[in-house]
């Protein structure tokens, strides 16, 4: 709506419209979240405040009684459940299943609440709501007392930062309004709380759908003296205190509108800083002095938290998009390898060894969870050992990045503390993390500097190290391929090497298997011996099913353009079934053995192999002699 103020108001009138714009403009912003199990009442309870806050439209209203009378389970009273959950899919299954935003405000503060939902597949969601978050209105059905599901939310918040929990002990009215059994759920989810480090807990007995201590305050329990939900929501503070960290601003965007400007646009996170202030960009530590602070409405004389400008710097420097500018007295560390938290959210596992992209803010690099320290029970707060993590499971992992980042633990600041893990073969956000602390040892490790490099070693075998990397399944004759290669290579005076995924693992691989987990470990271990082989000078022939996308490529991103050339051995399974050189696809078929590939394992064909072997009708002489040409550049 738009308000005009005209000249020919009366004075009073006058001032009362512009206290309430100003009033308006100056409320503070409260974000939470609503959470709780199914049927604790979130979406009656969101709809009931939003209906006695005055905040509905008519024609949501309208809607609202039509909707009722068709769906409602309320015996022809209005339904909130109804109005909160926006979905049609959701309202024929009775269930939440998306997060829901909704921006109301009252007189004295504006909200945007996320209504998460309360099934356990959708943690993701719920994850999504709490990361922005200040509160979280945990919802307890009074006749049920604590569930999984309000541990399992509890810890999910804590996880995500969130310091206040509004403990609505919702129906009230049907336990007949009693203190005593409010009393023992206060006092059960307050050990719970603590456990989990929430110390601000504030609980309420309420009744949702008879609006008892909702917006107002209830007149029939007369024994609690408390604020209704709706004045605690209106009066609780829940600032952070971000003022101990210095000026912090992430960069956005490197705008250049044209030849004499360059700005570095993004939003202040933490601290504050003026024209005429030193910086330090990082992590590459490149340091300015900032000329102007440029908005769209013009020049700031300061930027504080919260505040979206785009600074100049004296002198023209090389910073780029993920970049944080920092203040140079108070700068936040920079690292590449992490303790943080995980929640994990895809249907496939995650791996530890396997690479991932980590989006941090504008700024993406390639991470790889080192270990799984632990596994956190969510519902029990136990700690676990995991060797990988499933849906929803939550883990304290060491991470390790291809490059460093500046950061902030997630307690300090949200906005430099929190990432995700994206798959690198689907895009899938696969997991949401929290970065706690720098692994020292990352600090303590530095590159030695040897004299005879990769390019002497080369020389003096007078060749072109390289690393042929066979993949395919168990028989289709990688192994004896590459045999024929190395001894042909050999013969003309080469200097190579054979890594063969049965001999490895006699060796250094002793204690792997065959779990996924174990062939990604399997795999990370060899791609970095042959590694070394080439960095040595050798030709080296990798003789592994490999069956993973996600490691042949790590094993690829090891190496220099060209060293790296995949060749895959594609013979069809019901042939490598049938020669079955030693007995192991029988065993597999009467399962005797578990996990064994393309019996109940798969083989992820690859998808540009430099090399594509249809070895059907081909001899092994051919087909090695093949590798060598390509390799010689024949
Ligand atoms: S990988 O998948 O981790 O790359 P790798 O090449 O090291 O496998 O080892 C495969 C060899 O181990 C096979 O050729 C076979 O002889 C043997 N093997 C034993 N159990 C299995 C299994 N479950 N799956 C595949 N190969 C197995």
């Amino acid at each position: 709506m738009d308000l005009q103020i005209t000249d020919t108001a009366p004075d009073n009138a006058v001032t009362a419209i512009n206290d309430y714009l100003q009033r308006h403009e100056t409320k503070s912003l409260l974000r939470f979240i609503t959470c709780g199990s199914v049927d604790d009442g979130k979406s009656t309870l969101l709809g009931r405040l939003l209906y006695d806050t005055k905040l509905l439209f008519d024609d949501q209203l309208a809607a609202l009684e039509g909707d009722s009378l068709r769906h409602g389970t309320q015996n022809g009273e209005l339904d909130f459940a109804l109005l909160v959950d926006g979905l049609s899919a959701e309202r024929e299954q009775g269930i939440t299943i998306d997060v829901a935003y909704r921006f109301f405000s009252t007189d004295k503060r504006k909200f945007i609440v996320a209504d998460c939902p309360g099934h356990e597949q959708y943690t993701r969601n719920m994850a999504t709501g709490a990361s922005t978050a200040d509160l979280a209105v945990v919802l307890v059905d009074a006749r049920k007392g604590l569930m999984t599901q309000t541990r399992r939310h509890t810890y999910i918040c804590s996880l995500l930062g969130i310091r206040h929990v509004l403990l609505a002990v919702n129906k009230m009215d049907l336990v007949d309004y009693a203190q005593s059994t409010f009393k023992r759920i206060e006092s059960d989810y307050r050990l719970v709380a603590a456990q989990m480090g929430i110390e601000n807990v504030t609980a309420i007995p309420l009744s949702a759908l008879a609006g008892e201590n909702v917006s107002s305050r209830s007149q029939v329990m007369g024994w609690y003296n408390g604020p209704s939900l709706l004045e605690h929501l209106e009066t609780v503070q829940v600032e952070r205190v971000t003022s101990k960290l210095g000026f912090r601003m992430p960069v956005q965007w490197v705008c250049r509108p044209n030849q004499n400007f360059r700005g570095y646009a993004g939003q202040v996170v933490a601290g504050s800083i003026a024209p005429g202030d030193e910086i330090v960009a990082l992590p590459s530590g490149v340091r300015s002095r900032v000329a102007r602070l440029v908005t769209a409405d013009g020049d700031l004389p300061r930027a504080a938290a919260g505040d979206a400008v785009a600074i100049q710097l004296e002198d023209e420097r090389d910073i780029s998009r993920g970049d944080v500018i920092a203040s140079i007295s108070s700068p936040p560390q920079v690292a590449d390898q992490f303790a943080a938290h995980l929640l994990w959210m895809d249907a496939a596992a995650l791996l530890p060894g396997r690479p991932y992209w980590l989006k941090i803010g504008a700024r993406m690099v390639t991470a790889q969870v080192t270990e799984i320290k632990h596994r956190v029970d969510v519902n029990t707060q136990e700690k676990r050992a995991a060797k990988r993590l499933e849906l929803n499971e939550v883990g304290f992992c060491n991470v390790s990045l291809d490059h460093a980042i500046a950061f902030e633990s997630y307690e300090d600041c949200r906005e430099l503390g929190a990432f995700i893990l994206i798959d690198r073969q689907t895009n899938a956000t696969v997991a949401a993390g929290t970065l706690n602390f720098a692994l020292r040892r990352a600090d303590n490790i530095h590159w030695q500097h040897t004299d005879v490099d990769r390019v002497a070693r080369a020389r003096i075998k007078g060749q072109t190290p390289a690393c042929l990397w066979f993949t395919g399944l168990s028989g289709s004759g990688k192994s004896t391929i590459a045999n024929v290669v190395e001894k042909r290579l050999h013969a003309m005076g080469y200097h190579t090497y054979m890594l063969d995924g049965d001999n490895v693992r006699h060796g250094l691989n002793r204690d792997l298997g065959f779990t996924d987990e174990d062939r990604v470990e399997n795999i990370r271990r060899v791609a970095e011996v042959s590694k070394l082989m080439v960095d040595a000078g050798l030709i080296v022939m990798v003789s592994f099913i490999s069956p993973f996308r996600s490691e042949r490529g790590m094993a690829r991103s090891l190496f220099e353009n060209g060293e790296f050339r995949e060749v895959f051995v594609d013979t069809p399974l019901e042939v490598c079934a049938q020669r079955d050189p030693k007995g192991l696809y029988a065993k597999a078929k009467a399962g005797q053995i578990r996990n064994f590939t393309g019996i109940d394992s798969p083989y992820e064909r690859p998808e540009n192999p430099e090399m594509h072997l249809d070895t059907m009708g081909a001899s092994v002489d051919e087909l090695a002699q093949r590798i060598i040409d390509g390799l010689l550049g024949q």
